[in-house]
């Protein structure tokens, strides 16, 4: 665990160096959970839109784009439910001041007591080598059975509490679980109270409840609200989608860990209207159409794993997270939820606006109901970061950063170096930049020696490096150097572009979601 944060550390401040993330304002000494991008960080975070709004929209002719506002008539969040259950239950220690949320205590408990399963499994595995049978050795190892009950028994506990609203018992199974807070090492705990998590504001000159907005705390609302129009305006059928990437807010109390858990972020949700009952079919589809769409980057199979929700939100019928093993641990990436009709017929009986559909090959209307997939863009952000993240020990014993991002993801495409500043490189340099800027983004790097520029490319996750030298002028070759490999080869300029294609295009990312 201390490695892991050590790692985050280092992200952090790599990520600052290089010009991925800013804290915000910094100047000012900053503004809590609030984070700038960078002129890379901008780059590679809306390389990872287009991945996603490709994917979603490119790739399925049944889904839609939309780009809603930020404020909504503020009924929209009494009818969602968010006015009156979007909160946090939380507790704070008394001898640290640190707050918690409560549910996030036992969460981290548990995964503490999995650990020692997982450990269990390690030594099994070896002893038993290519013969060892997990479920087997799960139903049979007295350790493990012991561990899981506790888990199971803590689990049962927990989400009863939670859908029955109870915080007293919360609280309780904290102090039975001897849970202390990892500050001061106390167990000195006040009451569990509830938060509501929306910001609000005022608009017009009015103040008071009449003109009190929200600022959206998911983007999900604009699609709903937008249903009808888009499937009208499109003549979209059932089933079908509507796809949107922008800001939420929410008054996160415990706003830590870097970008992880943000008070402004962004998130890329996808509504997929199915008729009713068809909901878990789809369901089960979308969960593994996003694995894939994650597993597709090549970030490792094992930084992945679902999660289902020990109690579901106030409009789900069925849910789950996939979760990424981040410098922290294991934590949700992303959300996929069988969300019912839930938003439709509350949207229906606050605005008091039909918000049906009707099936023609059914023949009749009905209220459709809603998977919804939601990812948050920073968190995928600091996931790719984070797996991408190297530090490696070269022959010469030399140490290089190296960002292994995926090809089409690296906010630099190509680095493009001539290796001395006379002699006619540069102006080589400069024709073969006027040649890609259409597709790629270069960087042309002239200061200091050859390895140095090598090392700053991959240091900010640069996928290819062109050389361009004395023999240049005289063959039209150039030396392309790739960056996970550190392989070197003479190729033709001519043949460059081919080489980026099927190295950084989009086609060979998406092919494989086609
Ligand atoms: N519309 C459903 C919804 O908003 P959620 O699980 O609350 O569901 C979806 O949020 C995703 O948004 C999460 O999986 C996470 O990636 C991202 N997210 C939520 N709160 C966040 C925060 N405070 N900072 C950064 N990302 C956040």
């Amino acid at each position: 665990m201390e490695q892991k944060q050590d790692k985050l550390k280092e992200i952090i401040s790599h990520a600052k160096e290089y010009g991925f993330v800013f804290p915000s304002s910094e100047i000012y000494d900053g503004l809590a959970a609030t984070y700038d991008y960078g002129q890379l960080g901008a780059e590679l975070k809306n390389n990872i839109k287009q991945y996603w709004w490709k994917s979603m929209t490119q790739m399925h002719q049944n889904i839609v784009g939309l780009d809603s506002a930020i404020f909504m008539h503020p009924k929209t969040w009494k009818a969602s439910g968010h006015v009156d259950a979007f909160n946090d239950p939380l507790i704070d220690n008394r001898d640290s001041k640190k707050r918690y949320r409560a549910d996030v205590l036992l969460e981290e408990h548990i995964e503490k007591i999995n650990k020692k399963i997982v450990k269990e499994l390690t030594k099994g595995k070896k002893r038993f080598g290519e013969a060892f049978d997990e479920t087997e050795f799960r139903k049979t190892n007295p350790n493990i059975l012991r561990n899981q009950k506790k888990i199971d028994n803590i689990e049962a506990a927990m989400k009863k509490s939670l859908n029955e609203n109870d915080l007293e018992s919360l609280r309780n199974l904290i102090i039975d679980l001897e849970i202390s807070c990892p500050i001061s090492g106390s167990k000195n705990w006040t009451e569990v109270r509830q938060f509501n998590l929306m910001f609000s504001t005022e608009m017009g000159s009015l103040a008071g409840d009449a003109s009190k907005v929200y600022l959206r705390p998911e983007t999900a609302q604009g699609i709903f609200v937008n249903f009808l129009n888009v499937q009208k305006s499109g003549r979209m059928k059932i089933p079908f989608g509507i796809a949107q990437i922008g800001k939420a807010f929410r008054n996160e109390i415990i706003a830590r860990q870097f970008i992880f858990r943000m008070r402004e972020f962004e998130q890329m949700e996808m509504q997929f209207f199915v008729p009713p009952g068809e909901e878990l079919k789809w369901y089960d589809y979308w969960k593994s159409h996003r694995e894939k769409w994650h597993k597709n980057l090549n970030l490792g199979a094992n930084l992945y794993r679902f999660h289902d929700h020990i109690k579901l939100a106030h409009y789900a019928n069925a849910a789950c997270d996939i979760e990424f093993d981040f410098p922290m641990g294991f934590k949700e990436l992303e959300g996929i939820h069988s969300r019912t009709d839930f938003d439709l017929k509350q949207h229906e009986q606050y605005s008091g606006k039909k918000l049906s559909y009707f099936d023609a090959e059914l023949n009749k209307s009905y209220v459709p109901s809603v998977i919804e997939t939601s990812i948050g863009l920073d968190r995928m952000f600091l996931a790719i970061l984070s797996a991408a993240f190297k530090k490696e020990t070269l022959e010469d014993n030399a140490q290089r950063v190296v960002l292994k991002l995926p090809g089409a993801l690296a906010p630099i495409k190509v680095a493009i170096l001539p290796l001395v500043k006379k002699d006619g490189l540069p102006e080589i340099a400069n024709e073969l930049a006027n040649q890609l800027k259409f597709d790629y983004n270069f960087q042309i790097d002239l200061k200091d020696s050859i390895g140095k520029r090598y090392r700053r490319q991959d240091a900010i996750g640069t996928p290819i490096c062109i050389t361009i030298d004395h023999q240049t002028k005289e063959d039209q070759t150039v030396t392309i150097r790739f960056r996970d490999s550190m392989k070197q080869e003479r190729i033709k300029i001519s043949a460059v572009e081919d080489v980026l294609e099927n190295e950084l295009g989009w086609k060979k990312l998406l092919l494989n979601l086609a």
